[in-house]
């Protein structure tokens, strides 16, 4: 009777009542005050991290906004260069932490896609009433910022997109799917060893200065955090997966933003690659072809290739990437 008693009342709460999971206990310090948008979203009450920075100029006010999506490494801490340069020049810019990562949120279960991202992100602009913004993404991020781009037109003035995932369709180019508890496993071995080693030879053309450091133990700290960290490290599994199966590529040419590509052509970076066969590897992560490809169908863009910059350029060379950025938003309006 008991037994019964308990497995109703369980049954009810599920059903009936959403599951709260409280923002990250992550205390990394954040360069401008981090608030929270609270969303419901599958069943769950969860809050987004996001810095809403403003325009700081007393010259021009151009009252345009700016939305950054960090990738996958990444958080909207690793933002503070280009939003500090953004806001000299008038810029109000918002800079999320997607769900599952950095200061949000970490639900234990949750469908990861690129569309549930970008609605969330999407759902954070409309609660700020913003109805038209720049936006740009690098990595997973300027994945996230493409299909955004394409779910809400009206929104994207302007698409801009640094060195970003899924310009090609890995998996029909022979990458096998990896199952999502592997993909745990893999996260879960993750340290500083394995992080710097990935991000020395894809991010920054196998050179290494102190200063990168920076962000291999901002996230360490992540898979490290106690309490979070195996959910972390399952929420990173589970977007793998989402940005393995979930292609932009077939859509570029539905694009309606004006968009610039700022590509480091020395970028190898392909999901899979690890795991594929050589012959497969071989074919995968050419950006120094993919930003030319995708400039090509993408019906209104530009391209601003480096030829010695890697996954990162904003990081590697922070002059040439932002000259490159300001110079393009100078003359695009
Ligand atoms: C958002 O949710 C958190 C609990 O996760 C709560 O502490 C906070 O008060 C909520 N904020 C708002 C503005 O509702
Ligand atoms: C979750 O949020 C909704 C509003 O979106 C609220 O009505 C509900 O009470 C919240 N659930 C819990 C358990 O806090
Ligand atoms: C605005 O810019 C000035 C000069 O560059 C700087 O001293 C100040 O701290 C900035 N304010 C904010 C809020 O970033
Ligand atoms: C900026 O927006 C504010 C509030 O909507 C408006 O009052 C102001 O005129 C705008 N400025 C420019 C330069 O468009
Ligand atoms: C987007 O803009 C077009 C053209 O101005 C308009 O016809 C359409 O209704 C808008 N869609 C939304 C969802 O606002
Ligand atoms: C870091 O991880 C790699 C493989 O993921 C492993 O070979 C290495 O021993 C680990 N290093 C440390 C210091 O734990
Ligand atoms: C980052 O972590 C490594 C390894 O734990 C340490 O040697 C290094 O001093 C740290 N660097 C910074 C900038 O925090
Ligand atoms: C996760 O954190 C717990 C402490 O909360 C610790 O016991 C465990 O070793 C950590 N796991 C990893 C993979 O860092």
């Amino acid at each position: 009777m008991h037994c019964i008693t308990l497995l109703l009342a369980v049954a009810t709460t599920t059903v009936f009542g959403n599951v709260i999971v409280p923002p990250s206990t992550w205390n990394y310090p954040y360069p401008w005050p981090v608030q929270y948008q609270n969303l419901t979203s599958q069943r769950l009450n969860l809050s987004m991290a996001y810095m809403d920075v403003s325009p700081n100029t007393t010259s021009y006010y151009t009252n345009k906004t700016i939305v950054l999506l960090h990738g996958k490494n990444f958080c909207g801490a690793t933002w503070e260069d280009t939003a500090r340069r953004l806001s000299t020049n008038g810029y109000r810019v918002i800079i999320p932490d997607q769900i599952g990562f950095c200061k949000s949120s970490k639900p234990p279960s949750y469908q990861f896609s690129l569309q549930q991202l970008a609605y969330n992100t999407y759902s954070l602009l409309q609660s700020l009433g913003i109805r038209q913004a720049h936006v740009l993404g690098h990595s997973m991020g300027g994945m996230l910022a493409t299909r955004f781009a394409l779910m809400y037109p009206n929104v994207t003035s302007h698409l801009i997109l640094t060195n970003p995932l899924g310009l090609e369709d890995w998996k029909a180019l022979g990458v096998p799917w990896r199952p999502i508890d592997l993909l745990y496993k893999d996260e879960l071995a993750t340290n500083y060893t394995s992080i710097r080693k990935y991000q020395q030879a894809t991010y920054y053309v196998n050179t290494w200065k102190s200063e990168y450091d920076v962000w291999v133990n901002m996230s360490v700290s992540l898979y490290r955090l106690p309490g979070e960290n195996t959910t972390f490290a399952w929420n990173m599994a589970l977007m793998t997966d989402a940005i393995l199966t979930q292609p932009i590529v077939y859509e570029l040419e539905l694009v309606k933003a004006k968009t610039l590509l700022l590509i480091g052509m020395k970028d190898s970076t392909a999901i899979g690659k690890a795991w594929s066969p050589p012959a497969v590897q071989a074919k995968l992560g050419k950006y120094d072809v993919l930003g030319k490809e995708a400039a090509k169908r993408i019906p209104d863009a530009e391209l601003a290739e480096f030829d010695d910059l890697g996954h990162s350029p904003q990081v590697q060379n922070s002059e040439r990437y932002h000259q490159a950025l300001f110079e393009w938003l100078g003359r695009s309006s």
